[in-house]
């Protein structure tokens, strides 16, 4: 099949590897890899309780594999994610007796971690997610531990250590629903202020966790222009689309444990057994209208990166609740290209 890589020339084409591929342990997705991709991320191997699970103790053993990987493939390899509240241990924000953690304490553990991660990869990672989510939906910074301890400059800081320690580095914050306009004039503000304060950002990571029928391809463009105004370029960082009916909130446990009880999530999980070709090819279409836009923003969008090779990789089937089978990338359960992915090939060049 032709590469994704050789029809989008203007763009880093990029997907998420986790463990079995970075250890060459699947093969199918290795070759998937190597042949379509420029730009590869690291799904969970460098988050904070993967990089230093206990006080300076760092393990780098997979991320060494990674960034060896990449550097074979010829790849641009991204670094996720810095400062998290989610999949960071519970010590980095408490003293040994499990009281909270003071301001000065815990600025000295995000510049070590920051500095002795970001320094062992300097020159080698292109790019880091400085800041993961730290968003809420209203726009305003989300109360976490490293805002409640640290404050609201925790973004600055963490931006300043990671620039201290690989200046050429590209530098991005990422979140998600970055196309609801509440959420997005909180990003707006976000980055003015970090560019007001002589803080070097380099794009905005748009995670890209699509639905089929949001955001519409108008609030996609139009984000890209809100970020793209501030000066600073797009990165659209964890690509899927996802095909399920939306859960219910609130009713995700109930739903669960009756799922369980009879052996699979039917109610839940209508494309268990396949999807549908009325799907493949909404979603086929969908994807294109995405990549036709992509494409034309190319000056702003230097990157899409897909959240997973193949859909039996997707941390999809396992969200909202455990268990599903989503359909939400370019190959399917068993490696094959889908109806989406010759879609984005055609809309690489339309007419
Ligand atoms: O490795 C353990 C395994 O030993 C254990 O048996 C199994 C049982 O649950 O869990 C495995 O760990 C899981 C891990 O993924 C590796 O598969 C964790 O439970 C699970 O929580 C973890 O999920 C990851 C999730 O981030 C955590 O928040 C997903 O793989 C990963 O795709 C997802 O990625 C995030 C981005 O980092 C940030 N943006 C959103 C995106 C999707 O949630």
């Amino acid at each position: 099949f032709p590469s994704l890589k050789a029809a989008y020339p203007g763009l880093r084409m990029g997907t998420t590897l986790n463990l079995d591929e970075v250890y060459g342990r699947d093969l199918r997705g290795g070759e998937i890899i190597r042949h379509h991709f420029s730009a590869i991320s690291p799904e969970n191997l460098l988050k904070w309780e993967s990089a230093q699970p206990q006080p300076g103790r760092f393990a780098f053993e997979a991320a060494d594999r990674y960034v060896e990987l990449g550097e074979r493939n010829g790849q641009f390899i991204v670094g996720h994610a810095l400062v998290w509240h989610s999949q960071t241990p519970a010590w980095v924000f408490q003293n040994a007796d499990g009281s909270p953690a003071s301001r000065d304490t815990l600025l000295a553990r995000m510049r070590n971690h920051i500095h002795t991660v970001v320094g062992r990869y300097r020159g080698r990672i292109g790019g880091w997610d400085v800041v993961n989510e730290a968003l809420d939906e209203d726009g305003t910074l989300r109360r976490s531990p490293w805002l409640n301890i640290i404050g609201p400059d925790f973004i600055a800081q963490a931006f300043r250590f990671a620039n201290e320690a690989d200046p050429q580095a590209e530098l991005y914050y990422n979140d998600y629903s970055l196309e609801n306009p509440a959420k997005r004039a909180g990003a707006v503000r976000l980055i003015r202020d970090l560019q007001r304060q002589g803080v070097r950002v380099t794009a905005v990571g748009l995670q890209g966790h699509h639905k089929m029928d949001w955001p519409t391809i108008a609030a996609e463009d139009s984000t890209i222009t809100a970020f793209a105004d501030l000066g600073v370029k797009v990165a659209i960082t964890e690509l899927d689309i996802d095909v399920l009916p939306r859960v219910v909130p609130g009713n995700t446990a109930e739903i669960s444990a009756r799922g369980e009880a009879a052996g699979c999530n039917c109610e839940s999980n209508p494309y268990v057994l396949g999807m549908p070709d009325s799907v493949q090819q909404a979603l086929a279409q969908r994807y294109a209208q995405f990549f036709d836009l992509y494409r034309r923003r190319s000056d702003v969008v230097k990157r899409v990166t897909f959240w997973g090779v193949s859909d039996d990789d997707s941390w999809l089937n396992d969200w909202p609740l455990r268990g599903r089978t989503n359909h939400p990338l370019l190959f399917g359960w068993r490696g094959e290209p889908k109806a989406a992915f010759f879609a984005v090939l055609r809309a690489a060049s339309p007419g």
